[in-house]
């Protein structure tokens, strides 16, 4: 038996993916922006077993079946095929971010996920081909593999659709805890129904490669005010494709709504603050670091919040035999 341990922390995306061009190979219909954060990571162990007689998923210390053990088992197909092993695997995942929230917990897992299976099952991957191991398990996660700030390219194929890291400003990210519970329809399902039934989506894609574009030249000339005006145009965009949908979806509550308008109101004070949301009603908020009191005080009363800043990439913590 081999084991390994891997430690991944969610990504928030500034400029969004939203609609693949391939589900196959998971392939994005465009690039995206994100920061990594220092908070809620998630340690997944992998035990290559070869009397299992399939894979095994625990999450939170509960052995889980149906759909999230299949999405580990085709994760784990790949990882198989890449290294000649046929054995099964035993997979233990810790989250310390609320599950299906949107708040990117399928990011962290699935980058930890590829760090822990490549480990055990003996790949040697560097951070290029764990980013896009991880992309096959969920398309965020290529991101989370990256230290601070990455930029996912979207790619042509599964060799060129990987993220790297980008220089960035100095920059906190005030999490809301709206509501955790969780989502009704995962995002893989209304990416899909996005892309089948929303009218302005292809607007949604041209407009978001020139936001990408206009982001990364705000990163590199360390434009605070300009990346978030472009994080909080994209997020908005994309709320507004998906509830374009058919049938109708909505991920922002009244609440997030609120908080929108509270951040709009502090810009007005002078506060350099701007809003994005992924697919849940969990508002976050870019801000300076010396910002974030500020920002975390305007939204005390609506929601809890929780303050990141840019975290580590996929963190190998051990592999036995080593
Ligand atoms: C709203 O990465 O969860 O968080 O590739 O189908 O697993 P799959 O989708 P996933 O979608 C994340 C969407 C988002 C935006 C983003 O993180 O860029």
């Amino acid at each position: 038996m081999t084991h390994a341990i891997a430690r991944a922390h969610p990504n928030i995306a500034l400029v969004k993916y939203w609609g693949k061009r391939d589900a196959s190979a998971n392939l994005p219909a465009t690039g995206s922006l994100s920061m990594t954060l220092d908070v809620f990571p998630t340690t997944t162990t992998v035990t290559v077993d070869p009397v299992l007689a399939r894979d095994l998923l625990v999450l939170g210390g509960e052995e889980r079946d149906g759909v999230p053990r299949e999405r580990v088992e085709r994760f784990l197909d790949l990882v198989r095929a890449a290294s000649g092993s046929a054995a099964h695997a035993r997979v233990e995942t810790v989250n310390t971010v609320p599950s299906a929230a949107g708040l990117a917990s399928s990011a962290s897992g699935f980058a930890a996920l590829a760090g822990a299976a490549a480990a055990a099952y003996g790949l040697d991957l560097d951070e290029r081909g764990l980013s896009r191991l991880a992309r096959r398990g969920s398309g965020s996660a290529s991101r989370s593999v990256i230290p601070g700030f990455a930029v996912w390219h979207a790619g042509t194929d599964d060799e060129t659709s990987f993220a790297e890291q980008v220089p960035a400003p100095d920059l906190a990210m005030v999490v809301t805890m709206v509501d955790c519970r969780e989502k009704a329809v995962s995002s893989r399902e209304a990416m899909r129904r996005t892309v089948l039934t929303s009218p302005f989506y292809p607007a949604w894609v041209s407009s978001t490669r020139q936001s990408l574009e206009s982001a990364l030249s705000a990163c590199a000339a360390g434009d605070v005010e300009r990346l978030g005006r472009i994080a909080e145009t994209n997020a908005l965009r994309m709320h507004a494709v998906i509830q374009a949908c058919d049938p109708p979806l909505r991920y922002l509550s009244p609440a997030s709504v609120e908080i929108f308008d509270r951040i709009a109101a502090l810009r007005e004070r002078g506060i350099g603050a701007y809003a994005t949301a992924d697919a849940g009603p969990n508002v976050v908020v870019l801000t300076r670091p010396e910002d974030a009191t500020t920002v975390a005080a305007e939204i005390a009363g609506l929601a809890e919040t929780v303050t990141a800043h840019p975290g580590p990439g996929l963190q190998v913590l051990e592999r036995v035999p080593r």
